[in-house]
């Protein structure tokens, strides 16, 4: 038996199929998800744009099986990095942030993300909580005071050991550190490498994917070392100021990662922070896992905070099958493809064609590809063909199909939930095409142009299975095309059908 997305989810999920919507309201589980903040030396690029996409479906799926979402975005604003671009272009760090902060909230709106919060770490509800975190790992007696040298990577905002430097370079930016000698605070990260390993091994921390909890895991067998938490002023003035030593200020990560609980208002206890704490997912690029899997749960660990359930890890955006550079001139914008083509090719190409846990490719041509044969031709064209002679031969009245595609449709829900679950957005957008796929060749096989002429009672059979299988088509595709979902379910409505503009018009 076909269920709709509605019901079919929550009762595969919780409740074995009896009066979900009454227990729902009762039992609606929480869910709060959030993405990294973006630093603001630059404004968004292709990277930003996957991690937005990949962290609004994920935020859209559960909203659709019921979870309360609570989905946070925002921008890391502190820093080396900042404070050295902003002298640059001579500006005031705080100019730049401003500047480029409004660059990352109108990104979220051109790329369609329903987050219900942007958090800025330079915001006095950001300040004013992590100074509280920050004063109950002191109380916990996890910092200490130290002369230290070392090597730091500004593009990381880290000091990196000799041992992780390639031929003197951080392997990532390639660009030689800048060796500090300074007076810092230390943060005590080395108790808590057992207990953070133990975390990982016993799934209480989710990592995702498994290599990624694999290659984290044999990070520790090293042992975490002890982190410099903050910088004298006199070098960087640029951050949060720590409590009871005016003259230094926050290490920027120690700072941004307080984040994910400050914009839940954790600074003055609200109810918010009381109803989502713990984060149940914490979306992450692969080059950042230690500092959200190490550094924040030892954090956490010393203030003695819950932490957060799982960290999905996804991989990197290359352009033209190469890394994004500048001097490459293969930077891609995606403010440019959003504008040229709206959200939802944009949304559609990153959630299809980017493995959702790995590395991936950005290139036009196969933008132009994937835009023609999935969204124009499988989809596109199919709601097209279907409607036009569904409201031609029947006026737009409902039709009784006789269940053609209902087992069918229960697998391809059955493949779309595993997969959004297992943080497989990829997965679950091909157990869509298929399904998609399967309905042109039942048109073809079918023929209803010829039907039309022919069996006007077969015609309506046909046609109502096609209908009901679109419908799916479009409630699969909310959390992914949300505009493009809208369209389909207003065209094929609960009650009628009707004939709309194409989805998917040609693009040069
Ligand atoms: N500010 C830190 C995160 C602090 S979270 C408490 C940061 N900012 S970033 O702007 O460099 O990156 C933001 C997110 O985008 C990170 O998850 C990062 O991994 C991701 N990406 C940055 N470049 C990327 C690609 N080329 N491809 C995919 N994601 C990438 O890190």
């Amino acid at each position: 038996m076909y269920y709709n997305m509605y019901s079919r989810l929550v009762n595969v999920r919780t409740f074995g199929g009896s009066r979900p919507c009454v227990i729902l309201v009762l039992l609606m589980p929480k869910f709060y998800l959030t993405n990294a903040i973006a630093y603001v030396n630059a404004g968004p690029h292709m990277g930003h744009a996957l991690e937005a996409v990949q962290g609004d479906a994920l935020a859209r799926y559960h909203r659709m099986i019921g979870d309360e979402v609570y989905f946070l975005v925002g921008t890391d604003e502190h820093g080396s990095k900042i404070q050295q671009v902003a002298k640059d272009k001579g500006m005031e760090p705080q100019a730049l942030a401003d500047m480029n902060a409004a660059l990352f909230v109108d990104f979220h709106k051109k790329v369609n993300a329903s987050n219900d919060d942007f958090i800025r770490t330079t915001s006095e509800r950001h300040k004013e909580g992590a100074r509280k975190i920050w004063e109950l790992i002191e109380a916990a007696g996890k910092f200490y005071d130290k002369e230290y040298e070392g090597k730091y990577c500004t593009g990381c905002e880290a000091f990196i050991l000799d041992k992780d430097l390639v031929e003197g370079l951080c392997a990532i930016h390639k660009r030689a550190p800048d060796v500090l000698k300074e007076k810092n605070i230390f943060f005590k990260l080395s108790d808590y490498s057992e207990a953070i390993k133990a975390k990982v091994e016993s799934g209480e921390l989710e990592i995702r994917p498994a290599s990624r909890r694999n290659e984290f895991l044999s990070f520790l067998k090293e042992g975490l070392q002890d982190v410099s938490f903050s910088r004298p002023k006199k070098t960087l003035s640029w951050g949060i100021e720590v409590p009871g030593h005016e003259d230094q200020v926050m290490y920027v990560w120690c700072d941004a990662l307080t984040n994910y609980m400050t914009a839940l208002g954790y600074a003055e206890d609200s109810e918010l922070y009381k109803k989502f704490w713990p984060a149940d997912v914490h979306l992450i690029g692969k080059d950042i896992i230690r500092f959200h899997c190490g550094i924040w749960i030892g954090m956490l660990m010393a203030a003695q905070l819950p932490l957060p359930k799982a960290v999905y890890v996804h991989g990197f955006v290359t352009s033209e099958g190469q890394k994004m550079s500048k001097s490459l001139g293969n930077v891609v914008d995606p403010m440019e493809l959003l504008e040229k083509y709206g959200a939802d090719p944009v949304r559609y190409y990153l959630l299809r064609e980017i493995p959702s846990d790995d590395d991936g490719d950005f290139s036009r041509e196969r933008f132009a590809v994937v835009y023609k044969d999935e969204l124009q031709n499988t989809i596109g064209n199919l709601v097209r063909r279907v409607l036009t002679i569904a409201t031609k031969s029947f006026e737009g009245k409902m039709l009784q199909g006789d269940g053609h595609f209902n087992e069918r449709i229960d697998a391809a829900w059955e493949r779309y939930r595993e997969h959004f679950e297992a943080f497989n957005i990829k997965g679950a957008l091909e157990a869509m095409v298929e399904l998609a796929r399967l309905a042109n060749l039942y048109v073809d096989e079918e023929k209803p142009w010829v039907l039309a002429k022919t069996d006007l009672a077969r015609l309506e059979v046909v046609m109502g299975n096609l209908v009901v299988l679109i419908r799916v088509l479009g409630e699969m595709l909310e959390p992914v095309l949300p505009e493009t979902a809208e369209k389909i379910l207003t065209q094929v409505g609960k009650d009628s059908l009707v004939l709309g503009d194409a989805l998917f018009p040609p693009i040069d």
